[in-house]
């Protein structure tokens, strides 16, 4: 019989030269997912990649002397490398700038354009690079991006659009149909209530004022929007509208995509749209899980705060990482990270209670037994309730991964550790071991021990890669019947003569304060060579950056009306730190013109004054309300403002500036 499908996806992550333990939470999760379908007999596809297009990764590389391209190239390398360590098993690895990725992004985009779902018009509003996101002017909070809270770049550019609006009331049927597609479920209602309630506008797909990006094929002046690049990797990867697209039939649609709650609005509304355009399926669940934070800061790069996975696995083997990332924290809400939870974690969990179960059992097979059990058995008063305990464990792990709830799946994996050590505590076997007459029972407690060992060296296999095959090497498990999946729903596998051999120590005991001072030392060590590369960035860009703009002529520069203003009114703007709500007279004029003086000039402080007002600059809405005209300010390195005025404190306003 053919096996069942599953296909699982991460995002495809941004090349950065330093992807954190944050991003590895996110695929560790995602592998874990598929090894364990692998292991319950699936054919898996585990896809994952990069997403090397977009002005941000642009002006990296432009910043470093490279091309993109050059500067990606290098970048993938390095990632690679760290899936390799931590052991992610994917199956195909795509790179938006793979040219059957390109070919196809074009094939989609000119499709929904002929069909009439992409429209050219102009865009005009906000543009957060570092997100790569789209913001109308009432979204902006405090003027800044309202996801990252950095600078915004206003756009006003001609552009296609997708008609995200038309699909607004069957993605919130879809929703309310299948509860399932988006977990955990608050999510489902976040979407509803925050983006698709209020109403979807048509979504700006093609930039014009850069160029690294998938060319709009009709109309080369265009490329085409970094995000609708990326979510069409999920099919591209699969050969979907190639010549063989035998994948893209068999594994389409996804079983999940894995995504951080950030993306998720990307992955439930602007995913879903496209794929309804196309007339496909759409994925059958979307996952949004929590963020790794630092003292209740999201862990990023531009906080100097990320802790570099190499740095842990180096130190605690990648086994180690892997437990503390998936048992630490509930996949699907944010969880703190700290170093001290992590030893405490590996010193109790993983040293104490599973080492130490392996470690003495072994020992004492070794010492009562030579290493070898003898055939004969007898049962102790114990037995039945491990036994039942063990059995148990399975379908209560399988529940709880069928919900990618990780966290529970291995408290109930330790239950069973636990359970196991307290039979030994029961059973005692150095009780047992002085009497002649109970060697029979002491054999055959010591092998119930074994069995459950066994089952539970399975049932951790999804989540640590190398410990299972550690653990079977001692007692001579062969991989095969007494290591599969419906192996652990079976007592009394290993043989009743029973071998083992000590082999290394699973998890070290760590001594805590002495650790801890070298684990910060070491992380600290790596956030300074992260800073100090990011410092040489940014200065290696600013010295590609012309000193001064370009020339203008006198006729660009008298398309620029100034005019002598007088300040009459210099407010406070509810909800703004550095905005003032100024009104201006100019001439018989008055004016509102919002200005971010606040750190320099208190309310009030500019009125009577004169200022140089840009007069002919077009409107624009500001926290809610429409400001006329710009006050200009001469700005120090500092970033310390100061109004222009004129020399004549009465002067005439409305005077015009020449
Ligand atoms: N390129 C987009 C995804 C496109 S998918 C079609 C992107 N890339 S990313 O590199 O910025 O992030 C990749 C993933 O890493 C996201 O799911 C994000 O949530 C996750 N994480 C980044 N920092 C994280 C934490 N501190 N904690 C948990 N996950 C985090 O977004």
């Amino acid at each position: 019989m053919a096996k069942e499908k599953f296909y699982i996806t991460t995002p495809i992550y941004y090349p950065s030269d330093k992807l954190h333990i944050g991003h590895s939470y996110c695929t560790v999760a995602t592998d874990t997912m598929a090894r364990y379908k692998r292991l319950r007999g699936y054919d898996v596809m585990f896809l994952t990649g990069t997403d090397e297009h977009g002005q941000k990764i642009e002006r990296i590389a432009n910043g470093q002397g490279m091309t993109p391209k050059e500067y990606t190239d290098k970048i993938v390398v390095g990632i690679k490398e760290l899936w390799k360590t931590l052991c992610i098993s994917y199956d195909k690895f795509i790179r938006t700038t793979d040219d059957y990725h390109i070919k196809i992004v074009q094939k989609i985009f000119k499709q929904l354009y002929d069909q009439g779902d992409i429209y050219k018009s102009s865009y005009e509003g906000w543009y957060c690079t570092p997100c790569e996101s789209f913001f109308t002017e009432h979204q902006l909070v405090d003027g800044k991006c309202p996801d990252c809270g950095r600078d915004v770049e206003l756009l006003k550019e001609e552009s296609y659009f997708f008609r995200l609006s038309k699909y607004q009331d069957r993605i919130i049927q879809y929703m309310e149909e299948n509860p399932e597609f988006l977990q955990p479920n608050t999510r489902q209602n976040e979407m509803i209530n925050n983006f698709l309630k209020p109403g979807l506008e048509d979504l700006a797909v093609s930039r014009t004022s850069f160029k690294w990006g998938v060319p709009v094929e009709f109309d080369p002046g265009h490329i085409v929007y970094v995000w609708v690049d990326a979510l069409s990797n999920y099919i591209t990867a699969l050969g979907y509208g190639t010549d063989d697209d035998s994948l893209f039939q068999k594994y389409w649609p996804a079983d999940v995509h894995v995504v951080g709650k950030e993306i998720v609005r990307f992955h439930a509304i602007i995913w879903p749209a496209m794929l309804m355009a196309l007339n496909l399926p759409l994925p059958k669940k979307i996952f949004g899980h929590g963020w790794l934070v630092i003292n209740g800061g999201k862990m990023s790069k531009s906080v100097g705060n990320v802790v570099d996975p190499n740095v842990l696995v180096n130190k605690y083997g990648v086994d180690a990482i892997r437990y503390f990332l998936l048992r630490e924290i509930a996949f699907g809400q944010d969880g703190n990270f700290s170093n001290e939870a992590l030893i405490q974690r590996i010193n109790s969990d993983l040293a104490n209670d599973l080492g130490n179960l392996v470690s003495r059992t072994v020992g004492m097979i070794e010492k009562y037994f030579g290493g070898t059990l003898p055939a004969e058995h007898a049962a102790t008063d114990f037995d039945e309730e491990l036994k039942a305990v063990a059995l148990s464990t399975t379908e209560k792990v399988e529940t709880a991964m069928e919900k990618m709830f990780f966290s529970d799946a291995l408290i109930e994996i330790w239950n069973l550790v636990r359970r196991t050590n307290k039979y030994i505590d029961e059973t005692q076997p150095w009780i047992l071991c002085k009497d002649e007459s109970k060697q029979a029972e002491l054999a055959n407690a010591l092998y119930h021990v074994a069995e459950s060992i066994r089952i539970i060296s399975v049932l951790i296999e999804p989540f640590m890669p190398n410990t299972p095959e550690k653990i079977r090497k001692q007692f001579f498990i062969e991989n095969g019947e007494a290591t599969s999946w419906d192996s652990t729903k079976t007592w009394g596998i290993l043989p009743v003569t029973l071998k083992v051999q000590k082999g290394e120590t699973l998890f070290p005991r760590i001594d805590m304060k002495k650790e801890l001072e070298e684990l910060e030392a070491a992380i600290k060590a790596s956030q300074a060579t992260s800073i100090a590369n990011q410092q040489k960035a940014a200065q290696e860009q600013k010295a590609e950056e012309p000193e001064t703009p370009a020339e203008i002529t006198i006729d660009d520069f008298c398309k620029v009306q100034l005019k002598v203003g007088e300040v009459l009114e210099s407010k406070e703007v509810e909800g703004s730190k550095k905005l003032l709500r100024n009104v201006i007279k100019i001439g018989d004029e008055e004016r509102v013109i919002f200005s971010g003086i606040k750190d320099a000039y208190a309310p009030g402080a500019l009125v009577g004054k004169r200022v140089v007002v840009a007069y002919n600059l077009k409107p624009r809405k500001m926290m809610g309300e429409m400001s006329y005209g710009m006050i200009l300010c001469a700005e120090d390195g500092d970033g310390k403002l100061s109004i222009l005025t004129t020399d004549d404190p009465t002067f005439r306003s409305g005077s015009d500036i020449s």
